[in-house]
């Protein structure tokens, strides 16, 4: 895995940069997305950039990553809102190849439509990850098998509690989310994970310096063999060298 450190606009910038470059390259990309606070950083620089001409993605797929279970698109908590609000209402991107598991449509048909549209569109040339305290990708909890397609999971309590600040009290978190699983994220080309902010560091140290293991999913990522890692000094804190 190749780690960046820097300050988190850096980092973004940094980020940034592998989209001009790729949307060069690939116009018609296939791009994951990710919800959380950690891309937001990068969402506005790519939106700055695509302001300014310096990327477009008018020919771009997106497949994000994750949804709460429950929570309709319309909800300004489901991961649908979020995209919208915070990267494709401002830049070039349609709407209609913008794609977003379904939070209402759990059914394992619908889990396994979402990898069958992946496939073909071509696959994820970059999927963009944050990562849980405990070690999550998406909403890839610990011990979820590493051979695991789009799925419904139950969130556990340290995953609810992280993500109450987003509501009004820990009642209204769903219990739920549908993710891609760990493989549906493998299969993608390149992946950057990144991660900002103390609370993060231990779990950074373990998934780069650690054994790979299904108790903390990101580990994964050391089998994959085009994965970077961008981090701002307080997630590098604990890293060795
Ligand atoms: C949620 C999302 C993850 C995200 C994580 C970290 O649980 N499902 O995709 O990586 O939060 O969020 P943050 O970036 O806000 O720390």
């Amino acid at each position: 895995m190749k780690i960046f450190i820097g300050t988190q606009e850096e980092i973004a910038k940094k980020a940034a940069q592998r989209y001009v470059d790729l949307l060069k390259e690939k116009p018609n990309a296939i791009l994951g997305h990710a919800t959380g606070s950690t891309p937001l950083g990068l969402y506005a620089e790519l939106i700055k950039l695509n302001k300014e001409g310096a990327l477009t993605y008018k020919d771009v797929t997106s497949f994000n990553l994750d949804e709460y279970v429950g929570l309709d698109g319309s909800h300004d908590q489901s991961y649908r809102y979020f995209m919208n609000e915070n990267l494709f209402n401002h830049i070039d991107i349609d709407l209609a190849k913008t794609f977003v598991p379904s939070g209402l449509d759990t059914s394992a048909e619908t889990a396994a439509n979402y990898d069958k549209a992946i496939e073909a569109a071509g696959g994820i040339d970059l999927q963009l990850l944050g990562i849980g305290n405990n070690g999550h990708i998406g909403f890839n909890e610990p011990n979820t098998p590493f051979g695991s397609c789009t799925h419904m999971v139950e969130l556990t309590e340290s995953t609810r509690q992280a993500n109450k600040r987003f509501f009004n009290s820990i009642d209204e978190v769903p219990t739920h989310a549908v993710t891609m699983g760990i493989k549906t994220i493998m299969n993608a080309k390149s992946i950057i994970l990144m991660a900002i902010g103390s609370a993060k560091a231990p779990v950074i140290k373990a998934i780069v310096e650690g054994e790979v293991t299904p108790e903390i999913p990101a580990s994964v990522l050391q089998l994959h063999p085009n994965a970077e890692i961008y981090l701002d000094y307080e997630a590098a804190a604990l890293l060795s060298k």
